[in-house]
């Protein structure tokens, strides 16, 4: 199937996505991370695209390659990432799938940290990252349309519910990324999408196949809030 076949709904408007882990450096050799494959993040670039939008996305450090038809800005840091997706506003829509590090190290070290021998491991003080989720929400130049995800391991819909009002958001999409799961990682997911008109439960399906739906949703959303 051509990506380039279907119908247009979101041509004339613009989107921003973001995808993969954060790496926060404790030296120029180490860093802290959270488990992302930025698969996910990246379907759903390459689906709003497919619908005629044109998309930035902004990724963290991962494997897969950039997808056909969108704008890639590679970060490494979740303070980059924040910047790259402040200076891309104002734009139509946000969805922020990127699983970005909470923490990072509060000054991290120039050079490579040697072991001392005889000595205790060195501690690590670390300090919170931008919410960029949050700050995109409560914007002044606040998109039409802000996505969030959130990675659960209990208490799924409870948690999800939480972080729609906290941050600001029209939508999250939030799934168990509980191990046994093996979405992290894996090529399905199975996510509930909670807004304020309620829940919606879908049915596990390839990550592709969940971007596909997820921007057609988007579209109806939009067209929905501002017109089509
Ligand atoms: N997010 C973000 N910036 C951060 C942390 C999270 O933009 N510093 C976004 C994620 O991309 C996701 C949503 O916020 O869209 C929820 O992320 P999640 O880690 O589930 O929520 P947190 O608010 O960080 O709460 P916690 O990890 O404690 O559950
Ligand atoms: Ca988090």
């Amino acid at each position: 199937r051509l990506l380039d076949d279907g119908p247009k709904p979101l041509a004339g408007r613009t989107a921003i996505v973001t995808s993969g882990p954060t790496h926060e450096p404790i030296d120029p050799v180490r860093y802290i991370a959270n488990r992302s494959s930025g698969r996910q993040g990246h379907a759903i670039a390459a689906a709003l695209a497919a619908l005629g939008a044109e998309v930035t996305l902004v990724s963290g450090p991962v494997t897969i390659p950039d997808p056909a038809g969108v704008t890639t800005v590679h970060v490494e840091r979740a303070e980059e990432m924040r910047d790259v997706v402040i200076s891309r506003l104002p734009v139509d829509i946000a969805v922020m799938v990127a699983a970005v590090a909470d923490w990072r190290v509060a000054s991290s070290s120039g050079q490579k940290i040697k072991k001392q021998p005889g000595e205790a491991p060195p501690p690590l003080l670390l300090t919170e990252n931008p919410d960029i989720l949050k700050t995109v929400g409560h914007h002044e130049n606040r998109p039409a349309l802000v996505v969030g995800f959130a990675a659960e391991t209990q208490s799924v819909e409870e948690n999800g519910r939480a972080k729609l009002e906290r941050k600001g958001a029209d939508m999250i999409v939030a799934n168990d990324v509980s191990p046994e799961t093996g979405i992290m990682g894996g090529s399905r997911n199975r996510v509930k999408i909670i807004s304020r008109d309620g829940v919606a439960d879908w049915p596990d399906l390839p990550k592709d196949a969940v971007a596909e739906r997820l921007a057609a949703l988007i579209a109806e959303t939009l067209g929905a809030k501002i017109g089509a």
